[in-house]
């Protein structure tokens, strides 16, 4: 597993990432057994990844509890990357947030400590403030930021010269950040770790057509607005969605890759890309996608999967919201 030495950090972390949503089950997830969600984790940790991500908005600190109770032993060798709610990004709050998101992961200090999503009620310049505190003080080794768009970085760098990372949405059917985001990380040298990175499964293939997504997951904006848990007005493009994963299919079929291995690879391809972060249910969807690594694209294949999901990339358009029409990432 190749590891990247993080801007302003002295650490380094693998380029594929543990995801630890999913393994709390209910919103978004539905039902899921924890003996599970300890062996993807113990799996993902003996596979070579040292980067766990997690947060407090996934089950209010359920997967901050697992993480410490799957690799509590093996604290000092894994990185830890978890986020602070929005409404926690007043000053005093970020302090307080912060002690609580040491208690949910029984440790000393958090290795990266990164801002959810944006909100524009709370000047960054005090939230920015409180997080180069906590770092002076050594109670968090890291900060970056989450969904933070063009204009919110430049907005944050102007108060904070030390942000690590900028987490956003990234994978073959969602490639709005490649407009103005990406360049802008790039050129701010904050790397990208990519989210949803097989598109909360699609790019398995598992799925057959738009109706067979169940409805939490059909929230993106790629899914109509009459989807009920839909949080846009948008008519979706499902259609063109299936098409793009059909042409991804034979093109990983010629390969003779997984769909799922392929689409990670492509990412790991990616510039200004620093980790991958994956979600796994179980030890053995972990164990697929960690031989991403093995799975170096060619030029040509690149060139192929560009070609085949440029028409949905111009369809979605530069917004970089997976779900909500006006797109909070600005
Ligand atoms: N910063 C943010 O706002 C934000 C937002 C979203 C996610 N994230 C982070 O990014 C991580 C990854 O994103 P994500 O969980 O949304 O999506 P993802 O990694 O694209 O998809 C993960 C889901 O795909 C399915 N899956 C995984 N490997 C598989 C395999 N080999 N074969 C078949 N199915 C497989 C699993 O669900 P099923 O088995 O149920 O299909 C799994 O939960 C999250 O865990 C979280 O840490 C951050």
């Amino acid at each position: 597993m190749i590891c990247i030495k993080l801007p302003h950090t002295d650490f380094e972390v693998s380029e594929i990432a543990f995801g630890a949503w999913a393994i709390v089950g209910g919103f978004n997830w539905g039902p899921q057994d924890e003996k599970d969600s300890i062996d993807a984790l113990r799996t993902a940790y003996e596979e070579g990844i040292n980067f766990f991500d997690t947060a407090e908005m996934y089950g209010s600190g359920a997967s901050e509890n697992l993480i410490h109770k799957a690799l509590g032993e093996v604290r000092n060798k894994i990185i830890i990357a978890t986020k602070l709610k929005p409404a926690d990004y007043a000053y005093a709050d970020v302090k307080k947030a912060t002690e609580e998101r040491l208690k949910a992961l029984s440790t000393d200090r958090l290795d990266l400590l990164q801002l959810h999503w944006p909100n524009p009620e709370i000047p960054v310049e005090e939230t920015m403030r409180a997080l180069s505190e906590l770092k002076q003080e050594g109670k968090i080794r890291a900060y970056g930021v989450s969904n933070f768009g063009k204009q919110q970085l430049q907005e944050a760098t102007k108060y904070a010269d030390e942000i690590s990372s900028n987490q956003l949405p990234y994978n073959l059917l969602w490639r709005a950040i490649e407009y103005e985001v990406l360049p802008e990380c790039k050129q701010d040298n904050i790397p990208i770790l990519c989210y949803s990175p097989i598109m909360q499964g699609l790019l398995t293939g598992k799925f057959a057509d738009a109706g067979s997504v169940p409805d939490d997951r059909a929230r993106t904006r790629h899914f109509s607005s009459e989807r009920p848990q839909a949080r846009h007005s948008e008519e979706g493009c499902e259609d063109l969605t299936f098409e793009t994963i059909d042409k991804i299919r034979k093109i990983a079929e010629e390969y003779g890759k997984p769909m799922a291995e392929i689409s990670i690879a492509w990412l790991l391809s990616q510039p200004a890309v620093g980790s991958v972060i994956v979600g796994g249910r179980n030890g053995e969807q972990v164990r697929k996608n960690v031989k991403a690594l093995d799975c170096k694209l060619d030029d040509d294949v690149l060139q192929k999967l560009n070609e085949a999901t440029q028409p949905l990339k111009e369809k979605l358009g530069n917004r970089a919201d997976l779900w909500e029409g006006k797109s909070r990432i600005q």
